[in-house]
């Protein structure tokens, strides 16, 4: 039975089995700060997913992105080149080290950091690239490891949307020289707040390990390496709690039923928009190769006018869609830390036409038709 006055959330956190018992035991267990067996078990399992050498978690993808900043030894004045589509902490982490960030435009259907740009925005000043993989479709980055090899600057990889996605350019988040994933409660797995950060320049493994340890080198001690631990670099607390590592170890347990349940979701907004996209002059999300990680259904309308429109009609009939970043080249850190490299164009014209539709591993079938009703009534 359909339920017209039943609201339909924008996104509702997966609640994983496992949860309540993995709880249990860290308390019945009395090691609760971080670095136990459901952190050892969480990042082992994160390298099996990603590919990635070395996984340590983190309190929230914007603490890893600001560990791969500075594990990248950037400072002040330093520049890094960063798509103006991405979330805030892209750019946040860069200025809290004292950098510049230098904002690219994106491709116009992906929303990706166009790899073309990047080349041409390098100064002597620049220190870093970093892209962000948007809805976990691959940016492509056989170009942008090109462009980081000739001008020897390392890359920085925002997976927070494409865990586990394998593309033709290596699996997600391994490819970079470090990378990041989120364990928001938006993201498809997640431990309320929570993050990761992958280290794949074994060099830099050690100096990671302190960093995230308040700068000190107690990984070492509880190793049985050194004899007592000290302060030896910058670094920060950066180390999430037991409790967390618990959290995010019962999703990973049900990681491939979450993904399996987006797709499917995704997959029916896809082929049930089809005609309504083409009818009205609407583009679909369409990931090159169909690689991406179910993380975002889209659609970009024609302008911005009939993307609130569309919006406004979705919540008053009660289904929560919504757009996404407002660029960071236009916001008022932005502007103030950063700096644009050449035009905006693609990025305002993605940022304004974008609306993203409800997408949470607990949709009904009834809910998931709701919402596809609801947008073919939009015309
Ligand atoms: C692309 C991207 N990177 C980084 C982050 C930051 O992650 P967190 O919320 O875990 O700090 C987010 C937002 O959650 C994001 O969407």
């Amino acid at each position: 039975m359909s339920n017209h006055s039943e609201k339909i959330l924008f996104s509702v956190p997966f609640v994983a089995q496992g949860t309540l018992d993995n709880l249990a035991a860290v308390i019945a267990d009395g090691h609760v700060h971080g670095d136990g067996s459901f952190t050892q078990s969480a990042s082992s399992k994160l390298e099996t997913i990603t590919g990635s050498s070395k996984v340590l978690l983190t309190t929230s993808g914007t603490a890893a992105l600001e560990m791969s900043v500075r594990l990248l030894g950037i400072g002040v004045g330093d520049e890094v080149i960063v798509p103006s589509f991405t979330f805030s902490s892209g750019a946040a982490s860069i200025v809290a080290a004292g950098g510049v960030p230098v904002f690219v435009d994106i491709e116009g259907d992906s929303g990706n950091i166009d790899p073309a740009l990047v080349e041409a925005a390098i100064t002597p000043k620049t220190k870093a690239i970093s892209v962000m993989h948007y809805g976990g479709v691959p940016v492509d980055m056989d170009a942008i490891m090109a462009v980081s090899r000739k001008h020897n600057i390392p890359v920085i990889e925002d997976n927070a949307h494409g865990l586990a996605v394998n593309s033709k350019y290596g699996r997600l988040g391994s490819i970079g020289t470090v990378a990041i994933q989120s364990f928001h409660d938006t993201k498809n797995i997640h431990c309320g707040e929570g993050g990761a950060v992958l280290i794949n320049e074994p060099a830099l493994v050690e100096a990671a390990e302190i960093m995230r340890e308040k700068g000190t080198n107690r990984s070492k001690f509880l190793r049985g390496q050194v004899d007592k631990y000290t302060w030896v670099e910058w670094g920060s607390s950066f180390l999430p709690s037991e409790l967390n590592a618990a959290v995010l170890d019962a999703q990973l347990d049900e990681f491939y039923s979450i993904q399996k349940k987006r797709f499917a979701i995704w997959n029916r907004y896809t082929s049930e928009l089809a005609s309504w996209a083409e009818e009205n002059s609407v583009k679909l999300m369409s990931p090159s190769d169909g690689v991406h990680a179910a993380h975002v259904f889209f659609v970009l309308m024609a302008n911005q006018e009939k993307r609130d429109a569309l919006l406004t009609h979705l919540r008053e009939s009660g289904v929560f869609g919504t757009f996404h970043y407002v660029p960071l080249h236009s916001s008022p850190a932005g502007k103030k830390y950063g700096r644009v490299h050449g035009s905006m164009d693609k990025t305002e014209a993605f940022a304004n036409r974008l609306a993203r539709l409800p997408l949470w591993p607990g949709m009904s079938e009834e809910q998931i038709s709701r919402v596809i009703s609801e947008v073919k009534s939009f015309r």
